[in-house]
């Protein structure tokens, strides 16, 4: 695997000799994972999915997406939480590989922006994703009967059964029923599989495959970071030194992580990690609070906080290393902003000088923090990158003594809302 790990800026909080300190822990986590002897062994299909995924089906989802592609201005993906960030976060991280326009409805419930979003619409060749995994999540039910009928006004019944597509569980739910009913096509998404570790199923992979985004890459990342991440080798998984150093700073009461990025590109993969790591973690009162920030421009808001305020957190930067995209910064004959010591050199350059300068604040500020460096803005570092979190959290629910499958608190939610909405 290519992604690297630096703790150096952990000295003094958590040392190479406390990790391997844990190793008895993390080999029974390992044991327990890998044997779906643990806490939630029946939603760890992600596990060997990179593996498992069979290059023909991989061609299929290519050929399909590119066959969609052609008959479409854009994609309108209707999703949230699992079913919704992991698309966006890819498209961010990939923008420069994008063929289609993708918007997105069902992420909330904005009056507003549905509004805005269809009227931009009209006149488009659209086709409709809608991904849920139980098929009765209120936010994508919602905007999906009101894109049904927005589609309905304009397309046939015969067009509609090209133009909607389902992703959902194989047998049940109400998305499925209405599929069914409508003969729309439908892709089921592993049962084992939960939403929040679905990115690289059917729920992912479809949208993706239609926007133009290399998939075969991004399942080939996967792959390299499945096989470096399941060896019960501390010194060559950086999944399980990750996962270990976290455990050990939230027992010193760091009971936050930041997750901070220097990429804007970055940002929605930085909302991907917080639902990833905030559900599998958060619960039976246990769990680190994960939030993000990014950099440059959080260190003239929050950065302050971070450098001076309570010292309860830890911050992890998610950094690329050969971002590309070239940007000379001129030389001025008149100097007058004195940058000419900066002139000839590429932003990215300046922009790694803050991540040192910032690190180092940090630590220096009693703010322990680690590094995580990512190749490239291509589609295997991300793959790669997916499967090395995925693969962390489960370690560390495990650790914690938590199910990192499960997510009690967000179905307390919805359950709550139908009851007021009378829904039975
Ligand atoms: O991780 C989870 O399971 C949840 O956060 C879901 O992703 C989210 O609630 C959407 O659920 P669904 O895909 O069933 O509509």
């Amino acid at each position: 695997m290519d992604i690297k790990l630096d703790y150096s800026n952990l000295k003094g909080f958590v040392s190479t000799k406390d990790i391997e300190g844990l190793l008895p822990a993390i080999q029974k986590a390992h044991n327990d994972l890998e044997n779906k002897a643990g806490k939630g062994s029946a939603f760890t299909g992600w596990l060997d999915l990179p593996a498992r995924l069979q290059d023909s089906f991989l061609d299929e989802i290519v050929e399909f997406g590119k066959a969609i592609r052609q008959d479409s201005d854009c994609l309108l993906s209707i999703g949230i939480g699992g079913s919704y960030l992991g698309i966006h976060a890819t498209l961010e991280f990939l923008i420069a590989d994008q063929k289609l326009p993708v918007y997105f409805a069902g992420q909330d419930l904005s009056t507003n922006y549905l509004y805005y979003l269809l009227q931009g619409l009209k006149d488009k060749r659209i086709t409709v994703v809608v991904i849920s995994k139980s098929g009765t999540t209120t936010e994508p039910a919602l905007a999906f009967r009101i894109i049904k009928k927005f589609m309905e006004e304009q397309y046939s019944a015969m067009e509609l059964k090209k133009r909607i597509i389902c992703i959902t569980d194989p047998c049940d739910g109400a998305l499925r029923a209405i599929a069914s009913k409508a003969g729309y096509r439908v892709f089921p998404i592993d049962r084992d599989i939960g939403g929040r570790f679905s990115v690289l199923t059917t729920a992912g992979l479809v949208p993706l495959s239609i926007a133009g985004i290399d998939i075969k890459g991004l399942i080939q990342g996967a792959r390299s970071a499945q096989r470096s991440c399941s060896r019960m080798d501390l010194e060559a998984n950086i999944a399980y030194q990750y996962a270990a150093a976290r455990f050990l700073l939230y027992q010193q009461g760091k009971t936050i992580e930041v997750l901070s990025t220097f990429y804007r590109r970055l940002a929605l993969v930085e909302e991907w990690w917080k639902q990833l790591f905030g559900e599998s973690e958060g619960k039976d009162g246990k769990g680190l609070f994960p939030t993000s920030l990014s950099f440059t421009t959080d260190l003239h808001s929050m950065g302050q906080l971070v450098q001076e305020g309570p010292r309860n957190m830890f911050e992890t930067f998610l950094l690329v290393d050969k971002p590309g995209c070239g940007m000379t910064i001129p030389e001025d004959p008149d100097n007058l902003d004195n940058f000419n010591c900066v002139a000839g050199k590429d932003l990215d350059y300046v922009n790694k000088q803050a991540w040192v300068a910032t690190a180092t604040a940090h630590y220096e500020g009693g703010v322990p923090n680690m590094t995580i460096m990512v190749p490239r803005f291509d589609s295997y570092s991300l793959g790669q990158l997916f499967y090395f979190f995925e693969k962390t959290v489960a370690i560390k629910g495990y650790l914690l003594g938590v199910n990192p499958f499960d997510q009690p608190g967000v179905e307390a939610y919805k359950k709550k809302l139908f009851e007021l909405l009378g829904r039975k």
